[in-house]
């Protein structure tokens, strides 16, 4: 695989993959919720694409669970780039034909300091607008095809408790964290009522999952009171293999519908 190279999926899996195929954003961390995501699809029997901008990276996690027996691959993926999001979903067509398993995992808080909507940095605001929102909606766009082929596909956006802070009707007072971040998470929950609407007459069920605060940043020391990795990804990998006439549309925190 040369570095620039756009994956690593192995030469013989491409033409035999037939079993189910999951593909998550934003693995670029070993500690991070999306490899946590990725491993539990993995044990599933999902055959798991990690994505990363950073294809060493997504490609290191993705030898890791190939060496524990595994079946898993590389992609990248920058969700600030169309045509890596586009040039990845022609791989998915490509290579497999299908996608079960869509997990738009990929945020960036770049106003985790900032406190008040006032104070914000529109740069700020924009990045995570792309991020969180424009990415993953050209991205479901991009992997239509392979989501309709899929006898039952799920798309599950990871969202966060932030939302509930620039909802309207809530009166949470004039101080808040990270308004870009809990904006653009606010309009991802928005894309996941929209995207359930549109896909309405379709297999496919779109539905984004609060994590809850969760210990991925351990090296930060400030999160050592909050759940494992493996235990919120559980709750993610629960909404990706929803049965057939599950919920769609909603979001939820711990299984349970958030109003
Ligand atoms: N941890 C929590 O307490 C918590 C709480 C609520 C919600 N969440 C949500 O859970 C998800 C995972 O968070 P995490 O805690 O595991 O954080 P994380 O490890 O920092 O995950 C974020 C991932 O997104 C990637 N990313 C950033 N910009 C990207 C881009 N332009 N294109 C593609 N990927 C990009 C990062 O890759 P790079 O390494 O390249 O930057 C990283 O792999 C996020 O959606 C987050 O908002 C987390």
């Amino acid at each position: 695989m040369s570095p620039s190279s756009p994956s690593s999926i192995p030469n013989d899996l491409r033409a035999s993959q037939k079993g189910k195929v999951a593909l998550i954003t934003g693995t670029s961390r070993e500690a991070g919720l999306g490899f946590a995501v990725a491993r539990e699809l993995a044990r599933l029997g999902f055959h798991v694409l990690l994505t990363a901008r950073n294809l060493p990276r997504a490609e290191n996690l993705a030898g890791q669970l190939r060496r524990d027996g595994y079946v898993a691959s590389a992609l990248r993926l920058d969700l600030t780039d169309q045509i890596t999001v586009k040039e990845a979903a022609i791989t998915v067509i490509n290579t497999f034909g299908h996608l079960d398993v869509l997990v738009n995992n990929a945020a960036d808080m770049p106003d985790f300091q900032t406190l008040s909507a006032l104070d914000v940095d529109l740069e700020a605001v924009r990045s995570a607008m792309e991020i969180d929102v424009i990415g993953p909606w050209g991205l479901v766009c991009a992997l239509l095809p392979a989501l309709k082929a899929a006898p039952a596909a799920r798309v599950v956006n990871v969202s966060s408790l932030s939302a509930l802070q620039v909802a309207p009707g809530l009166d949470l007072g004039a101080s808040m964290r990270a308004p870009a971040y809990s904006m653009a998470k606010y309009m991802l929950n928005a894309l996941t009522a929209v995207l359930g609407r549109a896909l309405d007459d379709t297999a496919i069920l779109v539905n984004a999952v609060d994590p809850g605060e969760t210990a991925t940043h351990t090296e930060r020391g400030d999160d050592e009171n909050d759940r494992p990795a493996d235990e919120s990804a559980h709750d993610i990998v629960w909404a990706a293999t929803l049965p057939a006439g599950g919920p769609t549309g909603k979001v939820f925190r711990d299984r349970k519908l958030v109003a």
